[in-house]
């Protein structure tokens, strides 16, 4: 055994689904997941059934929220180009703006440049703006960057030409910061022969040649994003399946693995304890100006050898990705401001004992 507490770890890419979707997932059993991966906080974006577009639908999810959640929840704005006036209203009560470029569930989207530049400087607040881009509008996103500079982060990255565009954006000195999901740091295009459907997300899992660049720059990356995204299995596995993996129980045990063991996956011994704490809470900490409770801990045993299986997750939708795969570091005890709420396997949270998470901006 041998046990290593880390700070609160900080999930700022989640989809908890709650309201209109809780066949899915929803805030109890989403935020539960999140404590038994070792999560303490977790930000949730707007592409709900309805999307988070008005005040009054961001009051009723933050009200439904607080009856419910185990672990610290804070929430995302959406827009598509039509509700500038809401943002003077909700500005004290998000962590950003959360705005997609492309297609993927909720088909929530700007796609029309000028509404999109209207929209990103009528968002005059200090926090982040935050974009699904892949392909061509990642481009777009960056050329408005350098006429408009104001903190921006590009979620999901997962090829080497956006790393390397933002590896030059950064030597430029413009205000991004990017994330990487475990998916695609462990997973490859080939992993979809065994998956199916069930590795199909937005972006789609990549080539070997990215995974390794990723990993290879991986000091660039500011956050590793769990980009938890539930889905029943039945409609991974229909005809018209849903985008989408969840991620929140397996994103710690997979970079402790990744730590652990050199010859685990492609990371090759790329990883540290220091690397996971600067990805997980210190970065996410700073970008989304989150103050975490010093009391706020995750105790994991880096020794523990233990296998994912789909029936011991807490996430409805039951189901991973990585079921089966062999983990050597495991979540044995989660605190929550000094209280004990997850301990090797049990949730002890009350619903409602976790807080709503403002922007420390
Ligand atoms: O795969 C994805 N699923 N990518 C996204 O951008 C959205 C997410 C979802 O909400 O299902
Ligand atoms: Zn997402």
């Amino acid at each position: 055994m041998s046990m290593l507490t880390l700070p609160g770890l900080i999930d700022p890419h989640v989809h908890l689904r709650d309201p209109g979707q809780t066949e899915k997932e929803d805030f109890f059993t989403g935020t539960a997941a999140a404590l038994a991966g070792g999560f303490t906080t977790v930000l949730d974006m707007p592409n709900n059934k309805v999307p988070v577009t008005t005040a009054e639908r961001l009051e009723e999810k933050i009200k439904s929220a607080r009856e419910k959640v185990v672990c610290d929840v804070g929430f995302y704005f959406g827009s598509m180009g039509e509700n500038l006036a809401e943002f003077a209203k909700i500005s004290s009560k998000v962590m950003g703006l959360k705005l997609y470029l492309n297609h993927t569930t909720g088909d929530f989207l700007i796609n029309h440049k000028p509404t999109l530049l209207r929209t990103f400087v009528e968002f005059t607040d200090k926090k982040p703006i935050l974009f699904h881009a892949e392909n061509e509008t990642f481009d777009t996103v960056l050329d408005i960057l350098r006429e408009h500079p104001r903190p921006i982060h590009l979620c999901h990255l997962s090829t080497s030409y956006e790393l390397k565009r933002v590896i030059e954006a950064k030597k430029k000195g413009l205000p991004v910061t990017c994330g990487v999901t475990p998916h695609h740091l462990f997973l490859t295009k080939e992993d979809e022969t065994s998956l199916g459907t069930l590795g199909m997300m937005k972006p789609p899992l990549q080539s070997l040649r990215d995974l390794d660049f990723l990993w290879k720059h991986l000091d660039v990356i500011d956050v590793i994003e769990s980009d938890h995204a539930p889905h029943l299995l039945s409609e991974k596995q229909s005809d018209t399946p849903f985008f989408g993996v969840p991620g929140l129980e397996t994103t710690l045990p997979l970079l402790l693995t990744a730590v652990n063991d050199k010859l685990f996956n492609r990371a090759q011994g790329k990883l540290t304890i220091d690397d996971i704490i600067r990805l997980c809470h210190t970065n996410p900490a700073r970008i989304f100006h989150i103050q975490v409770d010093p009391e706020t801990k995750t105790e994991v045993d880096l020794d523990e050898e233990w296998t994912v299986e789909n029936k011991n997750l807490l996430t409805k939708c039951k189901w991973s990705p990585f079921d089966g795969w062999k983990m050597r570091g495991r979540v044995k005890k989660v605190f929550l401001r000094g209280k004990k709420v997850f301990e090797d396997g049990n949730l002890l949270a009350k619903p409602g004992s976790g807080k709503i998470v403002t922007s420390q901006t």
